[in-house]
């Protein structure tokens, strides 16, 4: 079975209906970001009289009142659910191929799974069909294609070769790194780029859920990247203190409560040795209020249910009480440019506020 091209449900193998309604969503999407967001903002910018420095509270009651706004929430809400029954069909079709494929783990591995049956998975994660899709990312082996095949589309523009992650990791992260771990590594695509980043690094992923860790071993397997996956809470690894020279993660504080999120940062201050680096990939608001409401209302039209957490969570403050100095939100585009210093450029589309949180390990 290993010796076929199929690991992931890639789009070499994805048959013409499947590959048509893909390429439907991704269309709905960048409509949806490059006509209907714009219309959205001038709607919004006659409705506001020209007001700029409105707050935010006041952009939202705007905002709810402007006719092209239901139109926007439901598109954004309705390609998601496309998106995930398309990948959900996807895998259910290959379904044996790829159960097969999680029976029969790499024989001789160079980097290692280490699954913990026990863990208890918390209730805040379970109790919840993260970005809409059915039944999550850690209940069903499957689940973990459905969420890989859709990842490739979500990124609008961008579902070639992860582009994405690569560029976080060439701009956002230090030059050298021996020891390095991945919080919330999902299926692996934020892990292997580190392992090409930082050649003969030890390279950990860490995250709750099984399916996507053994998809993320698989994957890694094939590639010959030697990467430790491992299942744990990102707020409480079991890895050594002083460790790492450098944490890092994509898109996982905003799927924790606050107080999780705060544990999280403990934990990686905690890993880091004097000197070691952070680094999260997040989303921060903007300052723009027009914009800044169609990012916070985001949370429902995607069951994102903690994403106001993160936003509403003294981040940089959490990082001074625990070692962490100089932290700061460095701005991120994913387009090309990746790291930010000074800031984003004017963007007419709709966008998500990537941002990078960066801190040191007081030496
Ligand atoms: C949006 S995905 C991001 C995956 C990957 N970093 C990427 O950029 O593609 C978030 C991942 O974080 C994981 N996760 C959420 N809470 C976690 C926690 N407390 N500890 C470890 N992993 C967690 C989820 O299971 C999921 O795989």
């Amino acid at each position: 079975m290993r010796g076929e091209v199929v690991v992931s449900i890639d789009e070499a193998v994805l048959a013409l209906d499947e590959r048509s309604q893909l390429d439907f969503v991704l269309a709905l999407r960048q409509r949806w970001a490059d006509t209907v967001y714009p219309a959205l903002r001038e709607q919004y910018v006659r409705a506001a009289g020209g007001a700029s420095g409105e707050s935010l509270e006041e952009a939202t009651r705007i905002v709810h009142t402007l006719p092209l706004y239901p139109w926007f929430s439901w598109m954004e809400r309705a390609q998601q659910k496309i998106l995930w029954r398309t990948a959900g069909d996807a895998a259910l079709r290959r379904e044996q191929k790829l159960r097969a494929l999680f029976a029969e783990p790499p024989a001789e591995p160079t980097g290692e799974l280490v699954l913990h049956p026990g863990l208890e998975l918390p209730d805040w994660y379970t109790g919840v069909d993260i970005h809409l899709q059915p039944g999550g990312v850690w209940g069903d082996d499957l689940s973990a294609y459905v969420y890989e095949l859709g990842a490739r589309i979500v990124m609008l523009r961008d579902n070639d070769d992860y582009r994405f992650h690569r560029l976080f990791v060439e701009t956002a992260l230090p030059d050298t790194a021996e020891r390095v771990v991945d919080i919330g590594c999902g299926f692996g695509k934020s892990t292997r780029p580190l392992v090409d980043r930082y050649p003969g690094a030890e390279v950990i992923g860490v995250d709750l859920s099984a399916p996507v860790l053994r998809l993320a071993h698989l994957e890694a397997e094939r590639l010959g990247k030697k990467i430790r996956f491992l299942q744990r809470d990102g707020a409480d690894t079991g890895l050594e203190s002083g460790s790492m020279d450098l944490v890092t993660g994509t898109m996982v504080l905003h799927e924790l409560p606050s107080d999780v999120i705060v544990r999280a940062i403990a934990e990686a201050a905690r890993l880091l040795r004097p000197g070691g680096s952070l680094r999260f990939l997040e989303f921060w608001p903007t300052g723009e209020p027009f914009r800044d409401v169609t990012v916070y209302e985001h949370a429902e039209r995607n069951n994102e249910p903690y994403f106001r957490d993160l936003f509403a969570t003294d981040v940089l403050s959490a990082c001074a009480e625990h070692g962490l100095v100089g932290a700061r939100w460095v701005r991120f585009d994913e387009r090309a440019k990746g790291l930010l210093p000074d800031g984003y450029e004017p963007r007419n589309e709709w966008h998500f506020p990537w941002t990078v949180l960066c801190a040191e390990k007081a030496g």
